[in-house]
């Protein structure tokens, strides 16, 4: 028997799904677990993904365009001159899911060894595609106590070595809910231009910033428009992660030219799935974004309720995606969040978190951390918190 690759052999699992054994262990005990661990949305998907995929049924399922269906792409051109973004859709290429626009982001700007400076934590599936496109993902840390905004330029700057490629962002967040401010996107522009990089900016989540906030794009930064490669997604924004749909932004003609490359080789993103996604685009309500983007603020705001002032608990308001990373009064919150699920139970149920050590590139940090998702109604976001803190009550390390 030959060995597997050392490619696959030193992908770490998934910071998110490794303890599902361990939730399924509880579940078959009888314990019913709050799923606080995973970003899977419970909003229902629009109705007009199903109509549209009735009304679309073909006699044969054909492969489709490469770069995508038009129809997705004039959609989503629009969605973006919603909020006065000009894309056209030759600077749209069709993704299978946001996943397949990271790996695509990794494999049209960086050549085998090279570098991306990104910032930890981070969406921890950043590692595989960048472990698939033979690129060197370089951390520089961002801290739970300046709510996890970008360090300083010079810091950012100090990790740039003559093999770094791009700077990899994620606004509004992915695991900590940070959503950057202009400013530090123009430190960022002021970067990228000095040092000739692009900038790979994951914008899955744009449609969720709190409080009264917009998002600004990297597409609104006319000065780099060059080198701004966007990643997007449905999965988020229209609660469709099973349609596996995303897809690739950029102005460089070079850079999508060689996007279609990719695209072509992998033939086409699912056909069906893009009628329906192209339908809900059209079709939605004029107040679809605001209610589902009030809908998770109201959640955010429960955990606030419920967490803040819990002793030894830390974290800053998240200012926009579903998520915030939490530092607990844990010495290994990856042994905390394992008995929470086979220790602990109060009155039948129990609340499963994911350790945040995997949102690290940088060992040992994390360790007192955890990462919730708040993608359950308030009133059971409010049972899973107080579970949680219960157990932390009880926990010993
Ligand atoms: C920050 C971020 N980027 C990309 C993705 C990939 O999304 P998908 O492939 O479902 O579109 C996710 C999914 O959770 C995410 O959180």
């Amino acid at each position: 028997m030959t060995d597997i690759s050392r490619r696959c052999a030193d992908m770490q699992a998934s910071p998110i799904r490794k303890l599902v054994p361990l939730a399924n262990a509880a579940k078959a005990r009888g314990t019913s677990v709050y799923h606080l661990n995973i970003g899977q949305p419970d909003i229902p998907t629009p109705p007009g993904y199903w109509n549209a995929l009735k009304d679309s049924l073909p006699n044969v399922l054909a492969y489709g365009p490469s770069q995508g269906l038009p129809v997705l792409r004039e959609a989503i051109s629009s969605y973006y001159s919603r909020s006065g973004i000009t894309i056209d859709t030759d600077e749209i290429i069709i993704t299978t899911g946001g996943s397949e626009a990271v790996y695509f982001a990794f494999m049209t700007t960086c050549d085998h060894g090279d570098e991306v400076i990104c910032f930890e934590p981070f969406y921890t599936n950043y590692n595989g595609f960048a472990t698939m496109a033979g690129v060197k993902l370089v951390p520089v840390t961002s801290r739970c106590e300046n709510g996890f905004h970008l360090p300083e330029a010079l810091e950012i700057e100090s990790r740039i070595t003559d093999r770094t490629r791009a700077i990899l962002i994620c606004s509004p967040n992915n695991p900590t809910g940070t959503v950057l401010s202009p400013e530090e996107l123009q430190t960022l522009s002021s970067i990228v231009q000095k040092h000739n990089l692009y900038l790979l900016s994951d914008e899955v989540y744009r449609d969720f910033v709190f409080d009264g906030g917009t998002h600004l794009s990297t597409l609104q930064l006319p000065e780099i428009e060059d080198r701004v490669i966007v990643m997007d997604s449905i999965s988020k924004r229209f609660s469709s992660c099973g349609a596996r749909l995303g897809n690739m932004i950029s102005r460089n003609k070079n850079i999508m030219d060689a996007a279609l490359k990719l695209g072509q080789a992998r033939l086409c993103p699912p056909t069906l799935a893009q009628y329906g996604a192209a339908r809900i685009y059209h079709n939605l309500d004029a107040n679809y974004y605001s209610d589902v983007m009030t809908t998770y603020q109201n959640r955010r705001d429960v955990l606030i309720e419920e967490l803040s002032g819990v002793d030894g608990v830390f974290f800053l308001k998240p200012e926009g995606a579903f998520y915030a990373t939490i530092q607990l009064p844990v010495k290994d919150a990856d042994r905390f969040a394992s008995w929470m699920l086979t220790d602990f139970q109060l009155e039948g149920e129990t609340t499963m978190v994911a350790p945040a050590a995997g949102f690290y590139a940088t060992p040992g940090l994390g360790l007192d951390q955890i990462r919730i998702a708040f993608v359950l109604s308030e009133e059971k976001m409010r049972k899973a918190l107080e579970i949680l803190k219960e157990g932390l009550k009880v926990y010993r390390d």
